[in-house]
């Protein structure tokens, strides 16, 4: 079905204007000042956008569905992460696969193909993990690469666990640089960690206050430095994930000096909790467990100014959902025991709107930016996604600045019994979301299709 949105007001990253959107055939096929009604074609579905936005669908490119973490799962699954997503207005997500350390790379790719395959209702891609790079599996990784998954993510965290040698490491971005494909990464010295750990809990700190203690910022700045030199050493481009402070962005705006292809991601937990969250008594902290942990307050100006200059390139979740009530507390005895992470899939691009373009902190262009457009730039979607051109998928947002609502866990779709944000004020709701020109949500409500997300093939594009 063809679909029209009539005067809103278009925003992209480099333009800001009023016009007509006309998509047939999940492309865009028209952009005008006014589009003539012969030339929409009967049954069309007309979207009256005046007064809204209308954004390139967004992108979070950084999410975890289906999860095997800290002994337990993810709550999601692709229909309700789907759901979560598009109520939000993001229209693709980008997932990490995160195998164990004895699975086969093929295998895992499979099977994560295979959770989304028949429940996205968003389009999707992989960022595939190295969590262990033996010769004899090179060959797997060559394989994912020319099955569309031209990034891969390592992990310099989480020993024991998702962790990654510094010969494997090293030996992984070689093959990387090879393949033009870039590196994502999880910056913190997990020796380090592990460390101040094992101390704390036999100091009998055990509570979650003490979870972010336990990785101080200078642990993910040393991440950084360590990532940034071997990306120095051997030519790879890397993207650090969630950075959350200024020691860290430091490292990489300093590697970005040398001349390393440096890009910087951070999420929106981030932006807007910061350590005093999880320092809540009762337990309540749990919930605010992710790794790296809240920082002090002041951190967030610094990634809020990032994004502003576009040092930062892009807002992403890290969406890893854990239920308080089952999960979270299998940490009750000790705080490393905690599933990580803090569910946000849903909230990402409202918490922006809110807290940074209402409060001042941004412009909606730079908003398009940082959620949408970055990441399809550098990760091989662009201009199929995260562009209004024609020829584009029509995944477009129809958003209302005026709507006044709040975050809760009764409009949430995530499979998680608990909302991060839960009672704050929200300034702005996607009306309308179409994902190729199907309308997939409208005003927080699903009323799409499950199983109409299509995997996304990537080519190497660094
Ligand atoms: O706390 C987090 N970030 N959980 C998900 C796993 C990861 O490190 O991305
Ligand atoms: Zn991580
Ligand atoms: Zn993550």
């Amino acid at each position: 079905m063809a679909l029209l949105i009539r005067g809103g007001r278009i925003i992209t990253p480099t333009e800001d204007y009023t016009g007509d959107i006309y998509a047939e055939d999940e492309k865009i096929t028209r952009i005008e000042p006014r589009i003539d009604d012969k030339l929409v074609a009967a049954g069309a579905e007309i979207v009256d956008a005046r007064g809204k936005y209308v954004f390139p669908g967004f992108i979070d490119p950084h999410v975890h569905i289906y999860l095997p973490f800290m002994g337990t799962y993810a709550a999601d699954d692709y229909e309700s992460a789907s759901k979560a997503a598009l109520a939000g207005g993001t229209t693709t997500l980008i997932e990490m696969i995160c195998p164990g350390a004895t699975d086969e790379p093929v295998a895992a790719f499979e099977l994560w193909k295979s959770k989304a395959e028949k429940l996205a209702a968003v389009d999707y891609t992989f960022h595939m993990s190295v969590v262990r790079f033996e010769e004899h599996i090179r060959d797997q990784f060559r394989e994912i690469v020319k099955a569309g998954v031209a990034s891969f993510k390592v992990f310099l965290a989480y020993k024991g666990a998702l962790n990654l040698s510094d010969e494997h490491l090293f030996a992984a971005m070689k093959l990387a640089k090879e393949l033009g494909v870039i590196v994502t990464a999880h910056c913190e010295n997990a020796d380090a960690i592990d460390a101040l750990q094992k101390s704390l809990l036999a100091a009998g700190k055990t509570g979650p206050e003490w979870h972010g203690p336990s990785r101080p910022p200078i642990v993910e700045a040393d991440g950084v430095h360590h990532l940034c030199t071997f990306a120095e050493l051997l030519g790879t481009h890397v993207y650090i994930v969630h950075t959350s402070c200024e020691a860290a962005v430091h490292q990489a705006l300093a590697a970005r000096k040398r001349g390393v292809n440096v890009w910087i991601e951070s999420v929106i937990p981030h932006f807007v909790l910061d350590e005093t969250y999880v320092e809540r008594g009762g337990f309540e902290g749990a919930k605010y467990v992710m790794s790296p942990p809240l920082r002090a307050k002041s951190n967030q100006t610094v990634l809020w100014n990032g994004v502003k200059s576009r040092d930062i390139s892009t807002i992403g979740t890290d969406h890893a959902p854990f239920r308080f009530g089952d999960q979270k507390n299998m940490g009750t005895d000790a705080f490393t025991k905690i599933p990580n992470g803090i569910p946000s899939i849903q909230e990402r691009v409202d918490l922006v709107h809110t807290c940074g373009v209402a409060a001042n902190r941004l412009g909606l262009q730079v908003m398009v930016d940082a959620c949408s457009t970055q990441a399809a730039k550098l990760f091989g979607l662009y201009p199929r996604k995260g562009a209004i051109q024609l020829g584009s998928d029509a995944d477009l947002v129809v958003y209302d600045p005026s709507y006044r609502g709040k975050f809760s866990k009764e409009c949430s779709h995530s499979n998680v019994d608990y909302n991060a944000y839960e009672g704050w004020e929200r300034r702005g709701r996607a009306s309308v979301v179409a994902v190729r020109g199907q309308v997939q949500a409208r005003d927080g409500e699903f009323v799409g299709t499950i199983g109409r997300g299509q995997f996304l093939k990537r080519d190497p594009t660094h």
